[in-house]
């Protein structure tokens, strides 16, 4: 297991990001099925991503990766995989595939690592029955799931909680049924397949709802065409650098070319209430997604109350923004945010046990956490194999009295393989 050990020091220069996982991962899953080659310059080689890669391959759809750039020779019938398709960690090549081969004429059982085997599925097994799918899950609810692809129909889904991945897999799904199959979400969750569905020719609609929810729907019977993209830098990625900046007097920071889109980025709206110095520059709009710069200066921020429809913006980031609000003068409380006890670890669990083991007052809620802030003392973290705990608390590190150990760090691959590079290039002693 590998041992990142983190001194303190003073975040300071310019972070270019990995390429986005979210749309690194509908790049070559919708690709594998679109007409012509889809070509995405900047793809994510991270593990998760590179597990779609491998279950796309199986499927029988002919991929390369060369030199940051992805080529998907997309195919409109997939051919048996002959294995389980392993996904290891990811929770979004699995939900995104269920959807996709669904609708194929083959049969596939969908695996992956202890993590991903306890998270639920039945999110996305029942809403796909309801459409015709062929679809069983261990226990009604976790993988392995074996999926028998045949002939769908379109359906109103009404979605209990926010969430891409389940809304995303619906879409897709639809693309093989005829008429129109609508996702409606209580909150807008991130719109990556629908931004890259629009892109690729697919008749796509979404609308905003009153009281917070949006509604998203495609017609089939369609068939994406190939388009060629440069992905964005994944936000969730300078998430850790930009939190830890925000909140450390004196740091200074530059993010380039990071993806800017409006439904991942409530953490700036959160650092921004808590007092922090946050600017946007060079917005502009790159193969349908907001990109941009982000300027970010340090100083002592205070507590903040976070909740509501901001939550599925910002779910992937709350272990940044706890390790922010740690250095933050007074409380912070994070509410409505249950569904980080299912996300790659109980991150609820894990951060507060986190933030205790480096000397943070913290405690758990059912569906959040408090964090009385102040200071970091340091210590020794086990994030659990949660590759975004392990970043955060090495970011975490830096802003620390004495230093953070954390053990089993190179779970950081599963996201942003270069993480701790950017952590020493970005440390200024
Ligand atoms: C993702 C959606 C989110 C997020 C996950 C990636 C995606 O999950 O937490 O890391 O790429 O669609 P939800 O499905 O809960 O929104």
């Amino acid at each position: 297991m590998a041992v990142l050990q983190v001194q303190p020091a003073r975040l300071r220069g310019r972070l270019r990001p990995p390429g986005d996982k979210s749309i690194s991962h509908r790049a070559v899953l919708v690709g594998a099925l679109a007409s012509g080659v889809t070509v995405a310059r900047n793809f994510l080689e991270a593990e998760d991503t590179l597990r779609s890669v491998d279950c796309v391959r199986a499927l029988g759809v002919p991929v390369e990766l060369e030199g940051g750039t992805l080529r998907v020779h997309g195919r409109s019938r997939w051919s048996e995989p002959g294995r389980v398709l392993d996904v290891g960690n990811s929770g979004t090549t699995i939900r995104l595939l269920c959807g996709l081969v669904s609708g194929q004429p083959v049969e596939a059982v969908l695996d992956g690592d202890a993590s991903l085997r306890r998270r639920p599925m039945d999110r996305v097994v029942e809403p796909l029955r309801r459409m015709g799918a062929d679809i069983q899950a261990r226990d009604g609810r976790f993988a392995p799931v074996r999926v028998r692809g045949g002939t769908l129909r379109p359906a109103r889904h009404e979605l209990p909680l926010a969430s891409a991945q389940v809304k995303s897999a619906l879409l897709l799904a639809g693309l093989y049924a005829e008429g129109w199959t609508v996702v409606v979400e209580p909150a807008a969750s991130r719109d990556h397949t629908e931004r890259l569905l629009g892109a690729m020719g697919v008749p796509v609609e979404t609308r905003p709802l009153e009281g917070g929810g949006v509604e998203a729907g495609v017609e089939g019977p369609a068939r994406p065409e190939a388009v060629e993209l440069q992905v964005p830098g994944d936000f969730s990625s300078a998430a850790f650098f930009v939190a830890g900046a925000a909140a450390q007097a004196g740091a200074e920071l530059v993010v380039e070319h990071v993806g800017l889109n409006a439904t991942r980025t409530g953490l700036l709206e959160v650092l921004r209430e808590m007092g922090a110095e946050v600017r946007v520059e060079d917005l502009r709009e790159v193969a349908g997604e907001p990109t941009g710069t982000l300027l970010v200066r340090g100083r002592q921020l205070r507590g903040v109350q976070v909740g509501g429809a901001l939550i599925p913006r910002l779910i992937d980031e709350i272990p940044a923004l706890a390790v922010a609000a740690a250095l933050a003068e007074g409380e912070t409380v994070v509410r409505d945010a249950a569904e980080l006890r299912v996300k790659e670890s109980d991150r609820i669990r894990t951060v507060v046990r986190a933030l205790r083991a480096v000397g943070v007052d913290a405690e758990e809620l059912p569906d959040g956490m408090v964090i009385r802030g102040g200071k970091i003392r340091g210590g020794e973290v086990d994030p659990e194999g949660d590759h975004r705990v392990a970043m955060a608390f090495g970011v975490a590190g830096l802003l620390s009295r004495d230093g953070v150990r954390v053990v089993g760090s190179e779970c950081a691959a599963v996201s942003f393989p270069r993480f701790e590079r950017w952590l020493r290039v970005l440390a200024a002693r």
